[in-house]
């Protein structure tokens, strides 16, 4: 086990925001944070998992001691006659296993494509996109107590995923935050496969190629071509994909402010509860293009902050935005869409 002082986490986070962990510790194999926790000053120290970091807002140095995940592997852990089990380290790319599994005909994870991010990550925030999310395709996790050491396994049940959320988003003795260092993931990929479609960007790409029945190739590629085009890519641009969850409202609520904002873009769920685009909400506030220091509201996609700093930092040597920065900028944000709406919204990223 290599323990790292000062290690820069700017190549670390997707906002490529400047800031250091003061102590680091690459878990490459599980022995490593068996280390770790075994260590007499290391063990009992407060600690940061840190994944693809494509999800966090850096406001400073990190004080506890970083652990960043880089566990490997990809195997088809299983084929019965209802699907294919995937098993992948929590350190592999979640995009990179996206296109393994293709490739290796494997097909059921296509409209998660391009999504930044570790296959460890992926169900802490339960990710999502074009009418996927991780849950639906979810087997089961293994996982580390980082107090005890011992290994567990959880069930999608376990997870308590609900919308970009899990146990281990929360703190206390119902989460898991902080607790447990998630080292491998199980994906249940069904046979026959089945196209979701249905999702307006995904409908356009049908009327324009005229392809019916996409393979899941095609889907894969016109989900890449869709996210290219609204998502700033992390390589270019710092950001950290959508920087809000799109609210959810009562019937009466909906029914209330589409009274004052007939253009509101809404979706109706199976629950009776409306769910609405934050993108839209902050579109309408005029937030698109603005700027507070180096933090901005991206121009195709108000729903997305960035760094304007690109991705290493500004030209001028300035570092680019600073987590304080974002932070302001989205604080603005919310102020602005609760007194034009009401609706308070709340942060996607951990905010470090
Ligand atoms: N809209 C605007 N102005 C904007 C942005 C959006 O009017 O500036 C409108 C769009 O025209 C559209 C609606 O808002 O009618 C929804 O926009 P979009 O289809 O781009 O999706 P989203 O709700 O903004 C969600 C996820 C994305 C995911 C896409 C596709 C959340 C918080 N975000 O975005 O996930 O890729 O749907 O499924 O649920 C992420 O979580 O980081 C992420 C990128």
């Amino acid at each position: 086990m290599l323990v790292e002082k000062n290690v820069p986490l700017q190549p670390y986070n997707t906002f490529h925001i400047v800031a250091k962990a003061l102590v680091l510790v690459r878990l490459g194999k599980l022995e490593d944070l068996q280390a770790v926790i075994a260590h007499p000053e290391l063990g009992p120290a407060p600690k940061f998992v840190l994944g693809g970091g494509s999800n966090i807002v850096l406001t400073g140095d990190v004080k506890p001691l970083v652990l960043k995940v880089e566990l490997m592997g990809r195997r088809l852990l299983e084929e019965t006659p209802k699907a294919f089990i995937v098993e992948a380290g929590a350190g592999e790319s979640w995009h990179g296993l996206v296109a393994w599994t293709l490739q290796n005909g494997y097909p059921g994870l296509e409209n998660l494509a391009l999504i930044p991010g570790t296959v460890g990550g992926s169900p802490v925030q339960n990710i999502g996109a074009y009418g996927v999310e991780l849950q639906d395709r979810f087997e089961s996790l293994d996982a580390v107590d980082l107090v005890t050491g011992e290994s567990f396994t959880l069930n999608a049940a376990q997870c308590g995923f609900g919308y970009r959320d899990s146990v281990f988003k929360h703190a206390g003795t119902l989460g898991l935050a902080g607790r447990a260092l998630i080292t491998r993931v199980r994906l249940r990929l069904p046979k026959p496969w089945k196209p979701v479609l249905g999702y307006a960007d995904l409908d356009k790409k049908m009327a324009q190629t005229r392809v019916a029945s996409p393979t899941a190739q095609q889907i894969f590629d016109w989900v890449c071509e869709v996210r290219r085009a609204k998502l700033p890519d992390p390589q270019v641009t710092g950001n950290a994909g959508s920087f809000f969850k799109n609210p959810t409202v009562t019937a009466e609520q909906c029914a209330d402010i589409i009274a004052r904002e007939p253009r509101i873009v809404h979706y109706r769920l199976d629950d009776g509860s409306v769910k609405l685009a934050a993108g839209w909400l902050i579109d309408a506030c005029g937030w698109k293009g603005k700027s507070v220091g180096q933090a901005g509201v991206y121009e195709k996609q108000a729903l997305v902050l960035v760094n304007r700093g690109g991705a290493q930092g500004s030209a001028g040597g300035s570092g680019g935005a600073t987590g304080g920065e974002v932070m302001l900028l989205a604080k603005a944000i919310q102020t602005s869409v609760y007194e034009r709406f009401g609706i308070r919204l709340e942060p996607e990223p951990v905010v470090v």
